[in-house]
């Protein structure tokens, strides 16, 4: 057995699937490129056959992240493998494979259930049933594509035996590698660990696959079931960014990384990963997905690395290795970094972003040197988690309906909190509407929702400072819910749910950031609720709540 571990991202797809985390295409393909530069062995884009949309992303980060790299550029040389998802339907095997086929190394990835529990209320399909269509339709997969992963959804759950039959069955059909779900995140890291030692040793063929974990983390054993698997054999570990994921959540890539790097003399296990990528794909996954990163959240959360006890800090004083097991660097902390200021020129400020892996055209850099340069005269140390967010605020935002174009907030303890909006609609025109709210964010956001008439409900609201200092740049993170929500597929429960978009928004005033966000994660709605057609004429009215507040 070798001693490499196949690193899978499925952030865009089973961690898409989480309640609020929504991705635009372009946003998808964004994180698809920081999945390629972070080294990822496989990326498994999305389920092609939930909606022509969700086909069209899978096909477009084929074309553009699945092609072979410059050896000076931004993606790797040898491209990441780009999956799809099917169910073990031929109409769901062959969306995925039109999705992933022009991708230099194409995978299609099919399931079908195999506990009691699904087969019996879910499937209604008896064992006989299931071990035929899985076994169908895996030669099915195998016929228009070399590599064919196989899942048997539940397996935390399923009869050994009767997954050694399934297995034994599906290797025969052509799979290439077996993936063990813990869907519903049941099993203990023993159980699991077992699991997969009994699958190596009973499996007929089994010696001629890869064997995969896929953990979920209803029980908070995800990472430790997944390490558990590893031990006993599995050679390729289903992960997301930031552990985000159905229900709560899937394995999470960073902390299973960085259990194999920082503890190698214990497992003797490598990954193809460039650790120094993973803050950097945390902090845009969160952005665009909306869903904050818990502050003591393992490897990215925002306490990571913060030494707070006295006891602490004098230690860390004396020996850095006293209470750190991992220096901030190698995941690409670099907070306290000092990259750049008011003197430095384009040279200076192109150059430090290619090194952080962001590529822009000419047109692009010119107007992120401007943003640059506004906030170099507002804010005297420039960082590299500064460019992230400036970059991330100016570029990587979804389509623009409507964009801001002024604001002005009257606010503190005498008086009704007022903002007055200025936005430039679809049509080219200025909008300028005043609210009065609970406070200057509330009043502004009425505003918004006055000029543009589709108010949407607030779930989250988050804010927080790029970097320590009175003159930070603040980040803001919200996420909205329509009334009339778009559905989007579940591939796991066959069923619709409701959706809800993430926003991001960044600027050295909060209230700004704050209603950049909003605006990002209504613009994102009016985008997939077809409001606005390609002519930017409003084609359709989207129902939705009051807020809250
Ligand atoms: O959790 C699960 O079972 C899945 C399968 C589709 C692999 O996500
Ligand atoms: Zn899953």
């Amino acid at each position: 057995m070798d001693n490499y571990v196949r690193i899978f991202d499925t952030t865009l797809r089973d961690g898409e699937q989480s309640p609020g985390a929504t991705m635009t295409s372009v946003e998808k393909l964004e994180v698809a490129r920081a999945l390629a530069r972070l080294g990822v062995d496989i990326i498994e884009a999305g389920f092609p056959a939930a909606s022509p949309d969700d086909l069209a992303a899978v096909k477009r980060i084929a074309v553009e992240v699945g092609q072979p790299g410059r050896a000076e550029g931004s993606l790797p040389v040898r491209p990441p493998i780009i999956c799809g998802l099917a169910r073990a339907n031929k109409n769901d095997i062959d969306k995925a494979w039109e999705a992933v086929q022009p991708a230099a190394r194409p995978r299609i990835h099919t399931f079908l259930a195999t506990s009691e529990i699904h087969m019996r209320y879910k499937l209604k399909m008896d064992r006989e049933q299931v071990v035929e269509r899985a076994h169908d339709m895996v030669q099915y997969a195998r016929s228009l594509c070399a590599d064919v992963e196989f899942s048997p959804e539940d397996a935390g759950r399923s009869d050994p035996e009767f997954l050694y039959l399934v297995l034994g069955e599906v290797i025969k059909a052509g799979a290439t590698t077996l993936n063990i779900p813990d869907t519903v995140g049941y099993t203990t890291p023993e159980e699991f660990g077992a699991l997969i030692a009994g699958i190596l040793q009973h499996t007929p063929g089994v010696e001629n696959v890869v064997i995969s974990v896929h953990c979920h983390d209803d029980l908070g054993l995800a990472t430790a079931n997944t390490l558990a698997g590893i031990r006993a054999g599995a050679r390729q570990a289903e992960v997301t960014v930031n552990g985000i994921g159905e229900r709560a959540g899937n394995t999470s890539l960073e902390e299973v990384v960085m259990a194999l790097h920082t503890r190698r003399p214990a497992f003797n296990l490598a990954t193809g990963i460039d650790t120094a990528q993973i803050m950097r794909t945390s902090k845009m996954v969160s952005n665009y997905t909306g869903i904050v990163v818990q502050p003591n959240k393992a490897i990215v959360g925002a306490n990571a690395f913060a030494h707070e006890a006295g006891i602490h800090q004098d230690g860390m004083l004396k020996h850095q290795q006293t209470y750190e097991i991992m220096r901030p660097e190698t995941v690409g902390v670099t907070h306290s970094r000092l990259v750049l200021g008011k003197h430095s020129g384009r040279h200076a400020f192109k150059t430090r972003l290619t090194e952080m892996g962001v590529v822009l055209d000419e047109a692009e850099l010119d107007k992120a040197f401007g943003r640059f340069k506004d906030l170099a005269d507002k804010k005297k140390l420039i960082t590299d988690a500064d460019l992230e967010a400036l970059v991330a605020d100016e570029f990587y935002q979804p389509r623009e309906i409507y964009a801001l174009d002024g604001l002005q907030v009257a606010c503190g303890t005498m008086g009704m909190p007022t903002a007055t909006v200025r936005l430039r609609g679809p049509d080219g025109q200025l909008h300028t509407v005043a609210g009065i709210g609970t406070g200057p964010v509330d009043a502004a956001y009425k505003a918004v929702d006055q000029i543009i008439q589709a108010p949407a409900t607030l779930l989250e609201f988050a804010v927080h400072a790029v970097t320590e200092g009175i003159d930070a740049l603040g980040e803001v993170t919200v996420r909205i819910q329509g009334r009339t929500p778009q559905r989007a597929v579940d591939a796991q429960k066959e069923l619709e749910q409701a959706r809800t978009y993430g926003g991001h928004g960044a600027d050295t005033d909060i209230i700004v950031a704050s209603v950049k966000a909003y605006l990002a994660a209504v613009n994102k709605m009016l985008v997939a609720t077809g409001t606005f057609g390609t002519d930017g004429e409003r084609t359709a009215e989207v129902g939705v709540t009051a807020r809250a507040n």
